[in-house]
């Protein structure tokens, strides 16, 4: 099918049409306003009041491709090439994994937790697209912060969003499995590692599945803590006394987070829920 014509309206009809096996209504909604806002730098309210408003031929065959992109089950995110995360724009490219909204609250927990310290150092480990680092920096000015990632691809992506938001934050290239210990001493060791087993691909949309990137989701080992265990014991090694470890977790693992870093020797470890009311952060104090 192709769109009937050249009027928003009628490029909303052929989002519906096109969409409804595979989004709910509400979705489609939010998909056709994000290509909208996208190609033609509409708002939702630009829309509602001038439907018969024109776009250009080109602009309608973007929108077409974009529609077959999202037929295809490709996240919207990486279409347009970038997402928001704590109001910053991220580039984000099939290197990188989305960052996530529960992401968003790991790094808010880190921002209150670090009030009152003057210059804290925060490492990131398994850093991404760099939303965690770059959100740190962004809101902690005077905070040094260092992601660490093993994904060349990734690097880049997080080295291109550090430039153009113009925050200083230091992408290194590591194996977090392969570090026992931080260079300097740390006040925050931060991470959202991996944590699907391989056993669940199957279980994953399409979205997730075949779009992003494996390495930044499974964790090729049968002990899907790995990192986990490995972040504990790097975290004990680097961070001070009275500095904080925070990890994003599978919300049905976060007991066992929580336990691992107990009987490591972190004090103080509790979970946090995420705004679905789902267990997600562990975290404690050295
Ligand atoms: C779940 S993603 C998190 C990305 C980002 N921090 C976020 O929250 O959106 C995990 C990241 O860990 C990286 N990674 C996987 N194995 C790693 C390793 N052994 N050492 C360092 N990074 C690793 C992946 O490439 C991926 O970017």
């Amino acid at each position: 099918m192709r769109i009937a014509g050249n009027k928003i309206s009628d490029i909303k009809k052929y989002f519906y049409q096109e969409l409804e096996q595979q989004y709910s209504q509400g979705e489609i909604l939010i998909l056709f306003r994000m290509a909208v806002q996208h190609i033609n730098g509409l708002s939702h309210l630009d829309i509602h009041f001038e439907p018969d408003l024109r776009v250009q031929e080109s602009d309608v065959l973007q929108y077409s491709w974009f529609v077959k992109r999202l037929v295809q089950g490709e996240p919207v995110q990486y279409i347009m090439g970038y997402t928001w995360f704590m109001d910053l724009k991220i580039k984000v490219t099939p290197a990188v994994l989305i960052p996530r909204p529960e992401t968003e609250e790991l790094a808010n927990l880190i921002i209150m937790e670090l009030q009152g310290i003057e210059n804290p150092v925060i490492l990131d480990a398994c850093s991404g697209s760099g939303c965690i680092s770059l959100a740190l920096k962004a809101y902690c000015s005077n905070a040094k912060v260092i992601g660490v990632e093993l994904s060349d691809e990734a690097l880049e992506v997080s080295r291109q969003n550090a430039a153009s938001l113009s925050l200083d934050v230091d992408f290194q290239k590591s194996d977090v499995l392969q570090l026992e210990k931080w260079a300097e001493p740390l006040d925050v060791l931060v991470s959202n590692p991996p944590y699907i087993s391989n056993l669940e691909r199957d279980s994953l949309s399409v979205q997730v599945r075949d779009f992003e990137p494996a390495m930044a989701l499974f964790v090729d080992d049968p002990d899907v803590l790995l990192f986990y265990r490995k972040l504990s014991k790097i975290g004990l090694n680097s961070v001070i006394s009275g500095g904080l470890i925070a990890l994003e977790c599978h919300f049905e693992n976060t007991e066992k987070v929580a336990e691992i870093l107990t009987n490591d020797g972190w004090k103080n470890v509790l979970i946090e829920n995420d705004l679905s009311g789902n267990p997600r952060i562990v975290y404690g104090r050295k």
